[in-house]
C-alpha cells in the first residue's frame, strides 16, 4: 500500500446545498458529514466522494477543497447506485486512477414510506431495494479487486436498527412499533449482505460491518423540522462513528452490526 489511504464515500449533496458548509450542524446527510469528518482526520486520507449528480458534487468538492479544516485530499465520483452502467463507468474510472482501494463505505440509501404502516407498492419496494440493497451488493463486486490491493480493506454499509429482526421480535421495545415495512425490509436484507460479505472475504483479510448511524436530523424521511423540533442529534454524531471504523477503533468488533459511541446491536 501507498503512504496514501482511499476512501469511497456516497454524500449527501442536496442537503448540503441548503445552507453553506460552516452552518453544517443539523443540516447535513449523513453522507457528506462523513466526508468532512474523514477531510479533515488526517493528510494521508484521500477521499473519493460519489454523487450521482455531479454539479452538486463538484459544489461539494470546491467547497470542502476550499476550507483551512481540510487536511486530505478528495476527489468526485459519478456514481448512481441505481445503475449498473454507471457504477461499471465508476469502476473503471477508479481502477485507471488508483492502484487499490482501502475503504467502501455504502451510505447512499432512500426510504420514500409515509411511515402509515401501509405496505408498499411494487414500485416502492423496488425503488429501496435498488438503492438500498442492490447497489451495494453491485457496486462492492466490482470493487472487491481494487480493495484487495488494499493491506486492510475495510468496507461498511449504512444500514439502520430498523432491520434488525432480533429487535422487532422484542414487541414490547420502541423499535418494533415504527411502520416502514420497506424500509426494513431492505435493510435487513443489507444486513444479510454484510454477514455474507464477512464470510465470504475474511479470509482474504476483509473487515466488513454494519453500522446505523442512528436517528439523525437529515433529508431520508423528509421530516426535517420535525426532527429539530425533536431535538433529534446531528448527522455528525454518525459521521464520528464512521470515522472511528475506518481508523481501526471498532476493528475488534469487525462482522458485526455497530452503531454511534460503541454500541453494538443485534442482527
Ligand atoms: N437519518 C437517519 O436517521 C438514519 C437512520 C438510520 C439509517 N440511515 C441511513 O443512513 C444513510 C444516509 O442517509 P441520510 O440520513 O444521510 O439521508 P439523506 O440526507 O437523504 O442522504 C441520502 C443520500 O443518498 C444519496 N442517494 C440516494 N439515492 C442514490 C442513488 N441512486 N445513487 C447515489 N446516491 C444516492 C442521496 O443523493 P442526493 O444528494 O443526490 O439526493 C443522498 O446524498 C442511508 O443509507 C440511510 O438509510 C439514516
Amino acid at each position: 500500500m501507498s503512504s496514501a489511504e482511499y476512501i469511497y464515500s456516497s454524500c449527501s449533496v442536496t442537503a448540503f446545498l441548503e445552507q453553506p458548509l460552516l452552518h453544517s450542524r443539523g443540516t447535513n446527510g449523513i453522507g457528506l458529514d462523513t466526508v468532512i469528518a474523514l477531510s479533515s482526520a488526517s493528510p494521508k486520507y484521500h477521499v473519493i466522494i460519489g454523487a450521482r449528480n455531479l454539479a452538486k458534487g463538484e459544489t461539494v468538492l470546491q467547497d470542502l477543497q476550499s476550507k483551512p479544516t481540510t487536511q486530505g485530499t478528495l476527489s468526485l465520483l459519478e456514481l448512481d447506485m441505481t445503475s449498473d452502467v454507471s457504477i461499471a463507468e465508476a469502476t473503471k474510472k477508479l481502477e485507471a486512477e488508483f492502484n487499490h482501494l482501502d475503504v467502501l463505505i455504502n451510505n447512499a440509501g432512500i426510504c420514500p414510506e409515509s411511515g402509515d404502516g401501509l405496505f408498499p407498492t411494487r414500485d416502492t419496494m423496488r425503488a429501496m431495494f435498488e438503492t438500498n440493497v442492490y447497489g451495494p451488493t453491485i457496486l462492492t463486486e466490482a470493487l472487491i479487486p481494487l480493495l484487495k490491493r488494499s493491506s486492510a480493506p475495510r468496507v461498511v454499509n449504512v444500514s439502520s436498527t430498523m432491520g434488525s429482526i432480533g429487535a422487532i421480535s422484542d414487541h414490547g421495545s420502541e423499535f418494533a412499533a415504527v411502520r416502514l415495512p420497506g424500509y426494513r425490509m431492505s435493510k435487513a436484507a443489507l444486513n444479510m449482505l454484510t454477514a455474507y460479505q464477512y464470510f465470504q472475504l475474511k479470509g482474504e483479510g476483509f473487515r466488513i460491518w454494519s453500522f446505523c448511524p442512528g436517528y439523525v436530523v437529515t433529508d431520508l424521511g423528509r421530516d426535517r423540522e420535525d426532527r429539530v423540533a425533536q431535538g433529534i442529534e446531528s448527522s455528525e454524531t454518525s459521521a464520528q462513528g464512521l470515522r472511528e471504523i475506518v481508523e481501526g477503533k471498532r476493528d475488534g468488533e469487525v462482522g458485526g452490526f455497530l452503531g454511534r459511541r460503541g454500541d453494538n446491536y443485534e442482527w
